[in-house]
C-alpha cells in the first residue's frame, strides 16, 4: 500500500475525510442563529485589551474586587454534606423534598397557612428558568382559561421564548416608563385592567429585570386589585429573593400579600442568586391551589410533564439549599451575606450617582438610587451606549442595561466619567 492510500484510508477510518466529502448532509437548511445578546457583550469585552475595560453586562454578583463570590454559608454547607457521606441516587421526581419543603417555607413564609394546610404543589425545577419552563408546561396543559400569558414591557428576555416554547401566547402590558426612569403606574393598570378575563399575567417578585423597577406597597395593592376584578392567574417569578433590599422577608411581599388577598398563584424561585448557586440550577416551582386534595392532583400532574423532559433533576444544589436552610445556624449566617449582597449594591448606586453629579453632569440621575436590586436601566441612548462601549471599553447591553453587581469601589470613578462623558 502506498503511504498516499495509508492515509486516506486513515483519514476515512477516523472520519475526517467522510465528514469532507458529505455532499447532501440533513442539516444543509440549518442557519446560523444570532448570538445570545449577553453573551456577545461578554466575547467583545474578552477580546477588548484596554486595562480600564469593565464588564456590565452579565447578570451574575461580583465582589468589590470584581470577583465571583462563593457565600461563606454554601461553603460550610457542602461541608457538612461531604461529612455525611451521602449517596448520589436519583431524586423523586419532583426533586429533593427537604429542599421543596425549605423553599416555599422561604418564600411564603413559615407559618404561611398555605404552608400549614398543605395547599402547595412544590417541585424542585432547573434554577428559576427550569421553574419557569415546568410552570409554562402546566399552564399550557390544564390553565381552564386564555393560555395567553401577559408579560411586563420590558420584561427579562428569556421570558418569552420560555413561554411560547412552552406552547402559551405570549402579549405584554406597560411597565417601564422611559421618561421617569421609574413604573408606568397608569399605564400599568391601565393595560392590567384591559386583560381578557381569565388569562395570565406573569410578575417580577422583586428587583425588576432589566429594569431595576419595582413597585411600591402601596402600587402592588393597587396593581393586585386590579387583577383581582380581571379574574387573571398570577404567575410570581421569583429570581431574587433578599437581593433587591437584603432582606427575604421584604422582597417577598408582593408573593405574600397576593396570596392573602385570596389570588391562587403560581410561583417560580431561584437559588441562583441570593445563594450564589448560579450553575448548581437550584429552583422551585409551586402552585399554591385551593384544598389539599387540590394541590395533590395538581402535584401529580406536574410530575407527569417532568418525567419526559429531564426524568428527575440535579441533587447537589438543591441539597446545599437545604441544608443553609434546615440548620438554624447557617441559615443566620446566609441571612446577612445576603443583606452583604444587596447592600453591596446599594452603596455602590450611591457612589455612582455621586459621581456623575462630581463629574458635572446635568442629567437627572435619580433612578440609579431609586431602582433596585442587580440592574439599573440607565436611560441611555442606543447611541450612548455605542460611545461607552467604543470609547471607554464599558461593555453592556444596547437596551442600556447596568449590571450593578460589576460595579466596585475601583471602577466606579472610572465608570462615572466615561458616563458622563457619553451623555453630556
Ligand atoms: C427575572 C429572572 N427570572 C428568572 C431567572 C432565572 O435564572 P436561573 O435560571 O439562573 O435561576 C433570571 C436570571 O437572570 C431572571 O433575571
Amino acid at each position: 500500500m502506498s503511504i498516499k492510500q495509508t492515509v486516506t484510508l486513515l483519514q476515512s477510518k477516523n472520519g475526517i475525510c467522510c465528514a469532507l466529502q458529505r455532499a447532501n448532509s440533513w442539516w444543509s437548511g440549518v442557519q446560523m442563529g444570532p448570538p445570545d445578546a449577553i453573551l456577545g457583550v461578554t466575547e467583545a469585552f474578552k477580546r477588548d485589551t484596554n486595562p480600564n475595560k469593565i464588564n456590565l453586562g452579565v447578570g451574575a454578583y461580583r465582589d468589590d474586587n470584581g470577583k465571583p463570590y462563593v457565600l461563606p454559608s454554601v461553603r460550610k454547607a457542602e461541608e457538612k454534606i461531604k461529612a455525611k457521606g451521602l449517596d448520589k441516587e436519583y431524586a423523586p421526581i419532583s426533586g429533593v423534598p427537604e429542599f421543596c419543603k425549605r423553599s416555599i417555607e422561604l418564600a411564603l413564609g413559615e407559618n404561611s397557612p398555605a404552608v400549614k394546610n398543605g395547599l402547595n404543589a412544590t417541585v424542585q425545577g432547573i434554577s428559576g428558568t427550569g421553574a419557569l419552563r415546568i410552570g409554562g408546561a402546566f399552564l399550557n396543559s390544564f390553565f381552564p382559561g386564555n393560555k395567553i400569558i401577559y408579560l411586563p414591557s420590558p420584561s427579562w428576555g428569556n421570558h418569552n421564548p420560555i413561554f411560547k416554547h412552552s406552547g402559551l401566547e405570549v402579549k405584554s402590558y406597560r411597565y417601564y416608563n422611559p421618561k421617569t426612569c421609574g413604573l408606568d403606574v397608569q399605564g400599568t393598570l391601565e393595560d392590567i385592567s384591559k386583560i381578557p378575563e381569565k388569562s395570565i399575567i406573569l410578575l417580577h417578585a422583586c428587583a425588576h429585570n432589566p429594569t431595576g423597577v419595582d413597585p411600591n406597597k402601596e402600587q402592588w395593592k393597587e396593581i393586585s386589585e386590579v387583577i383581582k376584578k380581571r379574574n387573571l392567574f398570577v404567575f410570581f417569578d421569583m429570581a431574587y429573593q433578599g437581593f433587591a433590599t437584603g432582606s427575604v422577608d421584604n422582597d417577598a411581599f408582593a408573593v405574600r400579600y397576593f396570596l392573602e388577598q385570596g389570588h391562587n398563584i403560581a410561583l417560580a424561585q431561584s437559588f441562583a442568586k441570593n445563594m450564589g448557586l448560579y450553575g448548581e440550577r437550584a429552583g422551585a416551582f409551586s402552585i399554591i391551589g385551593s384544598s389539599k386534595d387540590e394541590a395533590d392532583r395538581i402535584m401529580s400532574q406536574i410530575k407527569i410533564l417532568i418525567r419526559p423532559m429531564y426524568s428527575n433533576p440535579p441533587i447537589n444544589g438543591a441539597r446545599i439549599v437545604a441544608e443553609i436552610l434546615s440548620d438554624p445556624g447557617l441559615k443566620s449566617e446566609w441571612l446577612p451575606e445576603v443583606k452583604g449582597m444587596a447592600d453591596r449594591i446599594i452603596s455602590v448606586r450611591n457612589k455612582l450617582k455621586e459621581n456623575l453629579k462630581k463629574e458635572g453632569s446635568s442629567r437627572n440621575w435619580e433612578h440609579i438610587t431609586n431602582q433596585i436590586g442587580m440592574f439599573c436601566f440607565t436611560g441611555m441612548t442606543p447611541e450612548q451606549v455605542e460611545k461607552l462601549v467604543k470609547e471607554h471599553s464599558v461593555y453592556l447591553t444596547k437596551d442600556g442595561r447596568i449590571s450593578i453587581a460589576g460595579v466596585t469601589s475601583k471602577n466606579v470613578d472610572y465608570l462615572a466619567r466615561a458616563m458622563h462623558l457619553s451623555t453630556k
